[in-house]
C-alpha cells in the first residue's frame, strides 16, 4: 500500500469535523484544515461526479489556457485532483498544490488510478512562496475555493502570493459562486456545474454577509459542512485589481455572454501584466 493510501485510511471513522458549540461563529481562515477530514474527502468525489463535471465544463479551461498560450500550470486548489488530471490529459505541465494533505493524498490516488503521477506541493496560499520557487504561466484556483478565506488580510496575502508565483505575462483563473444572488435573493442552483453528483444535496444552512455555511448530505445520511465567506463579485474584482492584476474578463457558467442572476458560478481570467 502506498504511503498516500495509508494517510487516507488512518482516521476515517474516528475523526470528525471540528466546530465550536456555535458553528456559525467559526469564521477563521485555517478552519478548512479541520473541515476536509478524510471521511468527507472520500465522499467528495461522489458529490463532485467527475464524468458529469467533465461534461458540464467541456474543454473550457483547456481552450482558455491554449488561447493564452500557457503551458506550465499551478493548480493551487487541487482538492481531489479533477482539474489537475484534466489539464495533464490536455497536455499541460501541471503542479498540484493544496493546503490540505488529506486532499492532496486523495488527488494523488485519483491521478494514479488514471495513469498519472501528480507533482504535488502542500502549501497554504498565504505562504505559497515558502515552497513554490518556480514561476508559472498560469495559476488555477477553482471550485469556489477562494471563499475559504474568511479574513480580508488573508485574501490579500493569497492574491499577492499568486501574483508572485506567476511569470510577468502570467494569468490567474479563479472562480466563485454567485454569492450576490444568494445574499440578495436566496439560494438556487442548477446543480449542473461543479456539484453534479445527483445523490448528494449541498445547501446553505446559514447565510449572512460574512458567512455561508453549506451542508452536504450523502446517501445514508452522513452530513458534512463547510463555512465559507460569501464573496461578492464586485468586491472580489476590486481586491484582484488592488493586488496588482490588470484586466479581468469574467465568464458566467462558462459563457462569455451571461445573465448575472442566472449564473451559479463566475470565472475570472486575470492578467498579471499591465497593458
Ligand atoms: C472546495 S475545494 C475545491 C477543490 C477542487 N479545486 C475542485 O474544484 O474540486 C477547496 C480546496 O481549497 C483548499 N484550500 C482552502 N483554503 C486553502 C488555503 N488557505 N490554502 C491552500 N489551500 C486551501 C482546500 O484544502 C480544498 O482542497
Amino acid at each position: 500500500m502506498s504511503h498516500s493510501h495509508a494517510v487516507l485510511d488512518i482516521d476515517d471513522t474516528e475523526q470528525q469535523q471540528q466546530y465550536s458549540s456555535d458553528p456559525t461563529s467559526d469564521r477563521y481562515t485555517d478552519l478548512y484544515t479541520n473541515e476536509y477530514i478524510a471521511a468527507f474527502v472520500k465522499k467528495w468525489d461522489a458529490l463532485i461526479d467527475w464524468e458529469a463535471r467533465a461534461l458540464g465544463e467541456g474543454t473550457f479551461f483547456i481552450d482558455l489556457l491554449n488561447e493564452h498560450k500557457k503551458k506550465k500550470i499551478l493548480d493551487v486548489a487541487t482538492g481531489t485532483g479533477f482539474h489537475s488530471v484534466s489539464l495533464i490529459e490536455g497536455g499541460f505541465d501541471v503542479t498540484s498544490s493544496d493546503g490540505s494533505a488529506t486532499m492532496l493524498a486523495r488527488a494523488f490516488e485519483n491521478a494514479k488510478s488514471r495513469g498519472h503521477i501528480l507533482k504535488t506541493n502542500q502549501a497554504d496560499w498565504r505562504r505559497l512562496g515558502e515552497s513554490v520557487h518556480e514561476r508559472f504561466d498560469a495559476i488555477v484556483c477553482l471550485g469556489n475555493s477562494f471563499s475559504h478565506l474568511h479574513d480580508e488580510m488573508d485574501r490579500r496575502r493569497a492574491l499577492a502570493e499568486f501574483y508572485a508565483a506567476l511569470k510577468p505575462d502570467g494569468i490567474l483563473i479563479i472562480d466563485q459562486r454567485n454569492y450576490d444572488y444568494m445574499l440578495d435573493s436566496g439560494f438556487k442552483t442548477k446543480h449542473k456545474y461543479y456539484y453534479c453528483g445527483d445523490k448528494v444535496s449541498a445547501e446553505p444552512v446559514h447565510l449572512d454577509k460574512n458567512l455561508a455555511r453549506f451542508e452536504y448530505t450523502f446517501p445514508g445520511g452522513d452530513k458534512y459542512t463547510l463555512n465559507q465567506f460569501p464573496l461578492r463579485k464586485n468586491y472580489f474584482c476590486q481586491l484582484i485589481r488592488e493586488s496588482g492584476f490588470s484586466t479581468i474578463q469574467t465568464f458566467g457558467d462558462f459563457e462569455e455572454k451571461f445573465i448575472e442572476e442566472d449564473s451559479d458560478f463566475f470565472i475570472h481570467v486575470v492578467k498579471k501584466q499591465t497593458e
